[in-house]
């Protein structure tokens, strides 16, 4: 049996994959999502949110582009995955992204001209262009970083042209400490921190509810300890409670308490430290 079964669950509500369906509205990611939304309306070029590793901003970014309306805004999102990226790659992507037919790495200026083109309609039809970068502490490079300069300086009637908010790890500010120009230009620059004491509870009942389970699944005094352990970091929220479903159905147990989780903590928690 597995936990699912166990639990009279549709699906297990702690998986550790960035799914939107289970997007939470916790205060910090409320907080971040207005202001990046609003620079995105508003054409105000260069955003940054920066959070340390697990704290939701990969989801963040899942969540924007769910509510960016395809009519009104021109949008797509890059996922770095490798520090060696040439800036043509990334200049050439972003290009594609907008609509560019035929962006070609090897012919840059030719790229930037079909992209200031195709940038120009689009202000034409009032559409807004957005470009997500998630991992971009991985971008290591100064012609990464210039690439990126080029576009946040293209304007158009005392209006930006591109939107790009870049997404990382603190780590990224040693990146954009790569072109100084850069780092100026970067309107807004968000931090995202954990959830609050007060919010876990409501997040581990909205992640359980949307997995058809019943939310006293949790013993009222797990959420203090859960915090304790996690920090409220929703990863480590979600990684606790995922083995900690599984330690419980292996003891016949229907309600997770504070003792399964601390044992959980210290047995698949134990590689991270402090536990
Ligand atoms: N607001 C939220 N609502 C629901 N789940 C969330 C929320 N924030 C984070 N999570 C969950 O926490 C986990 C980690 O989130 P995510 O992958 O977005 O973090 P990250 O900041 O991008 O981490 P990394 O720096 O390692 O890339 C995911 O399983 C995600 O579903
Ligand atoms: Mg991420």
């Amino acid at each position: 049996m597995n936990v699912e079964e166990f639990f009279n669950l549709k699906e297990h509500p702690f998986k550790t994959t960035v799914d939107e369906r289970y997007y939470f509205s916790s205060m910090q990611h409320t907080n971040a999502f207005d202001k990046i939304k609003y620079l995105i309306d508003t054409m105000g070029g260069l955003s940054v949110l920066i959070g340390g590793a697990g704290m939701g901003k990969s989801m963040l970014a899942r969540r924007l582009i769910m509510n960016l309306n395809p009519d009104q805004y021109e949008f797509g999102l890059i996922i770095v995955i490798h520090t060696e990226i040439p800036g043509v790659w990334l200049l050439r992507q972003i290009a594609k992204l907008m609509g560019v037919e035929n962006a070609d790495e090897k012919d840059p200026i030719g790229t930037i001209s079909k992209l200031y083109a195709r940038l120009t309609e689009l202000h034409s039809q009032g559409k807004k262009p957005v470009i997500l970068i998630d991992e971009a502490n991985m971008l290591t490079k100064k012609d990464q970083m210039e690439e990126l300069r080029g576009l946040t300086n293209l304007e158009i009637n005392g209006q930006k042209m591109i939107n790009i908010v870049l997404l990382g790890i603190p780590e990224l500010e040693d990146s954009l400490r790569l072109d100084p120009a850069l780092a100026q230009r970067v309107t807004v620059k968000i931090t995202l921190g954990p959830m609050q004491q007060g919010e876990i509870r409501n997040y581990i009942e909205h992640r359980i509810k949307f997995a058809g389970g019943s939310p006293d699944m949790f013993d009222p005094d797990a959420y203090n300890i859960i915090y304790n352990i996690t920090k409220g970091i929703p990863r480590l929220i979600n990684t606790l409670c995922y083995n900690a479903l599984w330690q419980a159905k292996d003891a016949g147990m229907k309600k997770i308490d504070a003792n399964i989780l601390s044992d959980v903590a210290k047995s698949s928690l134990s590689h991270l430290g402090g536990f």
